[in-house]
C-alpha cells in the first residue's frame, strides 16, 4: 500500500488528479470553512479556515484529539451547523444560501448523519427509528429488502419492535447507522460509529462500510480514534486545533499511530 503522509501546508497535495478542494468530482467540500463559538474571551476557534473535498466513491477517515473539531467539521459540512465564515457545498450548492427549510431537504435527499450520541428518537421502536427519514420522504416506500440486509448484516434484526432504552449501546449504534443508510444517501458523515462497538461488530460495520463505498459509490466521511478502523479509509485528515494538519492515502495502522503520537 502506498503511503503519503503530508505536512499542514500540504494537504491536498499528491493526489491522482486536481486538489481536494476544487468542485470536480467532490460531493460535499469545505472552503475557508471557520466556526467560532462565543464571544470575546470566551470565544472558541472550533475550525480555522479549512479547505478540503470530499469525493465521489471515497472513504475519508478524520482523526484528531478530543475537542480539535472533528464533529464541528462534520456538522458544519452537512449543513447542521453554520459556518462563522468560509462555505460549505454540497456538490455545487453552497449550504450557507439555503433557507432552514431547502437545508433540511438537501440534507434529508443527499446526506446521512450518524451522530456521536446517535440521537434516536425514544417513542419509536428501533424500525421505525431507521425508516424514520424515509416515512419524512413523502411518497418514498420502504426498501424492505434493503432494510432486511442492513438489520441483518448489522445484527439488529431480532431487534427491531424495541424501543432505543430497551437497547443496549452499541445496538443504539448500529440502529443509528441503519436509519443513516436506509435512503441511500450520496454521503455519509459517521462521528465514531463504533465508538460502542466490540472488535467484531466494529470490524463488520467497516467492511460493510467500505462495501457502501465500493459498491453503491457512496462517499462516507467518518469520524474515529481507532487507527485499525481508519485503515479502512481510503484517506485519513488529521484535525488539531481546528486546522487540518495533515492527510494520508491509504495508510497503514502503523503510519496511523505514528500520526497521532505526533499530534499529541
Ligand atoms: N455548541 C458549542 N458551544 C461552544 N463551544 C463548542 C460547541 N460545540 C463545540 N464547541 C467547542 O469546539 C471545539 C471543537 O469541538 P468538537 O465537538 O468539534 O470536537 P471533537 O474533535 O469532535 O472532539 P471529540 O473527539 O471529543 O468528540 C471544542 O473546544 C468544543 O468545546
Ligand atoms: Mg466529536
Amino acid at each position: 500500500m502506498s503511503t503519503e503522509l503530508l505536512q499542514p501546508d500540504g494537504v491536498g497535495k499528491g493526489r491522482s488528479d486536481a486538489s481536494s478542494d476544487t468542485p470536480g468530482d467532490n460531493v460535499a467540500r469545505l472552503v475557508g470553512a471557520t466556526k467560532t463559538f462565543g464571544e470575546g474571551d470566551a470565544a472558541v476557534t472550533a475550525l480555522d479556515d479549512v479547505t478540503i473535498g470530499f469525493r465521489r466513491r471515497e472513504f475519508t477517515a478524520v482523526m484528531g484529539p478530543s475537542g480539535s473539531g472533528k464533529s464541528t467539521l462534520m456538522y458544519c459540512q452537512s449543513g447542521l451547523d453554520r459556518l462563522t465564515s468560509g462555505h460549505a457545498y454540497v456538490g455545487d450548492v453552497d449550504v450557507s444560501t439555503l433557507t432552514d427549510q431547502e437545508l433540511s431537504v438537501l440534507r434529508r435527499s443527499k446526506l446521512g448523519f450518524i451522530f456521536q450520541s446517535f440521537h434516536l428518537v425514544p417513542a419509536l421502536s428501533a424500525r421505525e427509528n431507521i425508516t424514520l427519514p424515509v416515512d419524512l420522504d413523502s411518497g418514498a416506500d420502504v426498501d424492505e429488502a434493503f432494510l432486511t440486509e442492513l438489520t441483518d448484516v448489522l445484527g439488529i434484526a431480532n431487534r427491531m419492535e424495541n424501543r432505543p432504552s430497551q437497547l443496549s449501546g452499541g445496538q443504539r449504534q448500529r440502529v443509528a447507522v441503519a436509519r443513516a443508510m436506509i435512503p441511500r444517501p450520496d454521503v455519509i458523515f459517521a462521528d465514531e460509529p463504533t465508538g460502542a462497538l466490540d472488535s467484531k461488530t466494529s470490524g463488520e460495520l467497516l467492511a460493510y462500510l467500505r462495501k457502501a463505498v465500493d459498491d453503491l459509490g457512496q462517499t462516507i466521511v467518518m469520524v474515529t480514534h481507532d487507527a485499525v478502523a481508519a485503515s479502512h479509509c481510503d484517506r485519513v485528515i488529521y484535525v488539531q486545533d481546528g486546522r487540518l494538519v495533515g492527510e494520508a492515502l491509504h495508510p497503514t495502522v502503523d503510519d496511523i499511530l505514528d500520526k497521532i503520537r505526533e499530534l499529541s
